[in-house]
């Protein structure tokens, strides 16, 4: 098992290894013994790990709530948030109860900004199902929930008690959802590290799970511990998300976050490259890896559309959008841009 530790307002471990699932129970009875603990996970989910995890938890001393949504973004809405905050107010939690997410990116967003908000703020803990959550949603305490005209509008910072993943889970991890994930790993690999770039070429993340996680996670850590607040470096997280977010948007999110999040990093590759503010060939990396993933490059969405889509998410504040763009593989920066240059940089992109 490999211990990583997060310091920032609250600090916290995580854990990752094959088989942790079998000791849930004395990892998390410091946090849960003698509490609640209201369990969310979804209807994809909670069958396949739902029962053992409560079980654990209730070894660990807890009295076990088990709640669950539909899977998929469209559960990351202020209705279900609704109906999980008035769940745990009929149940009676109390602030010293905590919550448990057990699931993929979905989940823990919505448990997380439950858990900021219930009463002002209690506990949560990470337990991530997916690739995606496991290198980075479940990592850095961003909690939020979509809003009709907008994903990830409302929401807050909340560090988890504990990032609790077990490698086994991505065992049963469907393969669309895996390939989501491993847009993420290779987002890390572009912003911050050439030599994991050659070796997620060389050897497929399927092989290195641990490796790879405990990789992205570290460099995670490091962001955040600059930067919990997201108003510096740790925007560099956003590569691709720009573009990738209007994808979904443009969608109405029948694109996979992952999938779009690839599509905008090959985008925006193509567009730096084109700019001249990116090595030769990058682009060409970045596509043959996303490729070799089974990871979508292009977008058809209307320019006009994914620009009005791009303008309305958060990394905009009206006059500025904060772009991230590579230089080289390993190496990326925010790039502030005006609506007009944004609409440039999707054109240079491929966005007709
Ligand atoms: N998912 C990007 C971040 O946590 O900042």
């Amino acid at each position: 098992m490999r211990t990583i530790r997060v310091n920032a307002s609250r600090s916290y471990n995580i854990l990752v290894g094959s088989g942790l699932l079998g000791s849930i129970d004395r990892l998390a009875r410091p946090f849960c013994a003698g509490r609640s603990v209201v369990l969310v996970s979804d209807d994809n989910v909670a069958p396949l790990y739902g029962e053992a995890v409560r079980e654990r938890l209730e070894q660990a001393g807890a009295r076990v709530l088990s709640y669950t949504v539909p899977h998929g973004e469209h559960s990351k809405c202020i209705a279900e948030y609704e109906r999980l905050l008035e769940f745990m107010c009929v149940n009676h939690i109390s602030r010293s109860d905590v919550m448990a997410a057990l699931g993929g990116g979905v989940v823990g967003d919505l448990t997380g900004f439950a858990a900021a908000t219930y009463q002002r703020g209690i506990g949560y803990i990470q337990i991530p199902t997916s690739l995606l959550a496991a290198v980075d949603s479940s990592v850095g305490g961003k909690t939020a929930v979509n809003l009709e005209h907008g994903k990830n509008q409302a929401g807050c910072f909340h560090q988890p008690l504990a990032v609790l993943c077990d490698t086994d889970f991505l065992n049963t991890l469907p393969e669309e959802e895996y390939r989501c994930g491993s847009a993420e790993v290779i987002k890390y690999a572009v912003i911050g590290d050439s030599v994991f770039f050659d070796s997620l070429l060389l050897q497929p993340i399927r092989e290195q799970t641990e490796y790879v996680i405990e990789k992205c996670v570290a460099m995670k850590r490091d962001l955040v511990a600059r930067d919990e607040f997201d108003r510096g470096d740790r925007m560099l997280l956003n590569l691709g998300h720009t573009f990738g977010h209007a994808v979904e948007a443009c969608s109405g999110y029948t694109v996979l976050h992952g999938q779009a999040v690839a599509m905008g990093m090959a985008a925006v590759s193509r567009a730096a490259e084109k700019m001249g503010v990116c090595e030769k060939g990058t682009a060409k990396a970045v596509e043959t890896i996303l490729t070799q993933y089974g990871l979508p490059t292009e977008t058809d969405y209307p320019l006009d559309d994914m620009l009005e889509a791009a303008l309305s998410d958060k990394k905009s504040d009206g006059s500025t959008v904060r772009l991230i763009v590579p230089e080289r593989i390993g190496r990326c920066r925010i790039e502030p841009v005006t609506p007009a240059q944004l609409r440039e940089w999707m054109k240079a992109g491929g966005v007709k």
